[in-house]
């Protein structure tokens, strides 16, 4: 009898890296201080040496389960492990946990992370009761842009820049998280999806359909990230993909062809100028930056708005790269970026407590769950195509899959939670619009999605 050769998929639920892993029991569970798109993170101790360790467990859809494992996990270890750097989490291993009744007859599987104390958004509150000093925020966005800097320098965009993906330890250390949608690139001229990053840090570019775009794409995220620091709110905090380009052309123009060259070939580009807003009547020209007229009253720091004007550039080719930034006079003018040691330190905070706080408090001020536009702190990642790219055809459709499930869930939450955020994505806002969500109350115009042409092709 001739052995059956055919290839088979790993078995659900089975890391396909041909090495044992540890049991999950290893280590006890302490509390939960993340719920994200691809799975749940919580705090845990290793029973072997008291390390305290972030366990994320991958989320698995119903056709991963019988197709293997999820092409975005696989994608998001991949990346981590090539990417050893003191501004980027440590991956430190994956461990497993067996079948059980309690999980449908499934085993489960995590990732193991170094634990970190914060998320920059979670730390962010604690500016409403103590702003971030001068040297603090220096000190962050330098340690942001130099992981930055590493990845880019190793081929990888991260494609979602956020403060809730930006760990910070009770050692003053900033680390990048949540590679979920990371994935490398070339210097071929490729089309990827532009179905990713979270729409509050989302770049001009991307909602206006680009699909040829490269590291500028997380410098414009970073932009945002710096923004909010040092406003103490987000800076761009859109209601959807129409609402998002409007915000971003108040505040830096209308972009043109003199400010941006190439810009009115972009496939969305006439439905912008179709849009009747106060911001048609104040092109963007290259020297009059208007986003520096428009902040110098709330930041009154000549350099940190020079910096800023320069990651928050509308044309990609214009804008900062992670070593110009880093090389600009905001990090050499007094007062000088704080050493990490030197900062304070603060009670554990992460985007999950602060949204947990955050209902609580609007429940009981009666306001329901509706939290406003500023209370979110992240805008909807693009649950839909964010997870694309690369990979095989047959691991597209995986992605697809995850994508679509996260999408649906996020819309489905942050219409409950009204958070305030739209579901950023074409999937997930769709989702939400089509499920009738309303976000303070209000319903929701149509995203800017849902006047352009539906989900194109996977690209990655
Ligand atoms: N190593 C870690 N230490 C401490 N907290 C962590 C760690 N990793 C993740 N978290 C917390 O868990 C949250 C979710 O983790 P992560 O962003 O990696 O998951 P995700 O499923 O990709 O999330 P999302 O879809 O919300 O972006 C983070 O925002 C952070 O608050
Ligand atoms: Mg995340």
């Amino acid at each position: 009898m001739v052995a059956d050769r055919t290839p088979r998929a790993a078995p659900a639920t089975q890391p396909p890296f041909g090495v044992a892993t540890r049991n999950v029991d290893a280590f006890e569970k302490l509390e939960q201080i993340g719920e994200g798109t691809y799975g749940q993170v919580y705090k845990a101790r290793s029973r072997d040496d008291g390390a305290i360790v972030a366990l994320k467990k991958i989320r698995m859809t119903k056709d991963q389960e019988k197709d293997g494992f999820p092409i975005t996990a696989l994608r998001e270890i991949k990346i981590l492990n090539a990417l050893r750097h003191e501004n980027i989490v440590l991956l430190r291993e994956i461990v497993t946990s067996a079948a059980s009744e309690a999980n449908k007859g499934k085993g489960s599987i995590y990732m193991v992370f170094e634990f970190m104390d914060h998320d920059l958004t979670g730390l962010m509150d604690y500016q409403h009761s103590a702003p971030f000093s001068v040297a603090q925020i220096k000190c962050y966005l330098r340690q942001l842009l130099n992981g930055l800097h590493f990845c880019h320098m190793n081929k990888v965009l991260h494609r979602d820049i956020k403060g809730a993906n930006l760990l910070i330890n009770n050692r003053g250390q900033l680390k990048l998280a949540d590679f979920g949608l990371a994935r490398t690139f070339d210097d071929q001229a490729r089309a990827y999806t532009n179905r990713c990053v979270t729409l509050w840090y989302r770049p001009p570019e991307l909602l206006l359909g680009a699909t040829l775009y490269g590291p500028e794409v997380d410098l414009w995220s970073v932009g945002c990230v710096f923004g909010e620091m040092l406003q103490r709110k987000p800076a761009l905090p859109g209601k959807d993909e129409a609402d998002q380009l409007d915000l971003i052309c108040r505040l830096c123009g209308m972009p043109d062809e003199r400010s941006w060259p190439g810009v009115s070939r972009l496939p969305f580009y006439d439905k912008l100028v179709d849009r009747r807003g106060t911001y048609h009547e104040q092109p963007h020209h290259a020297h009059a930056r208007p986003l520096v007229a428009k902040l110098s009253r709330t930041v009154p720091d000549a350099a940190a708005l020079d910096l800023l004007n320069s990651l928050l550039t509308l044309d990609p080719q214009a804008r900062a790269s992670c070593a110009t930034a880093l090389d600009h006079d905001y990090f050499r003018i007094e007062p000088l970026p704080a050493q990490p040691s030197e900062l304070p330190t603060y009670k554990s905070s992460h985007e999950f407590n602060r949204k947990k706080r955050q209902a609580q408090h609007a429940a009981a001020a009666g306001q329901g769950a509706h939290a406003g536009r500023d209370g979110g702190g992240g805008g909807g990642r693009d649950g839909g195509g964010g997870g694309g790219g690369g990979g095989a055809p047959g691991a597209q459709s995986a992605v697809a899959g995850a994508g679509e499930a996260a999408g649906a869930k996020r819309a489905r939450s942050d219409a409950s939670h009204g958070l305030g955020r739209s579901a950023g994505s074409a999937g997930s806002a769709r989702a939400a619009v089509g499920a009738g969500a309303s976000v303070g109350g209000k319903a929701q115009p149509p995203p800017f999605s849902s006047i352009v042409p539906p989900p194109r092709q996977r690209h990655g």
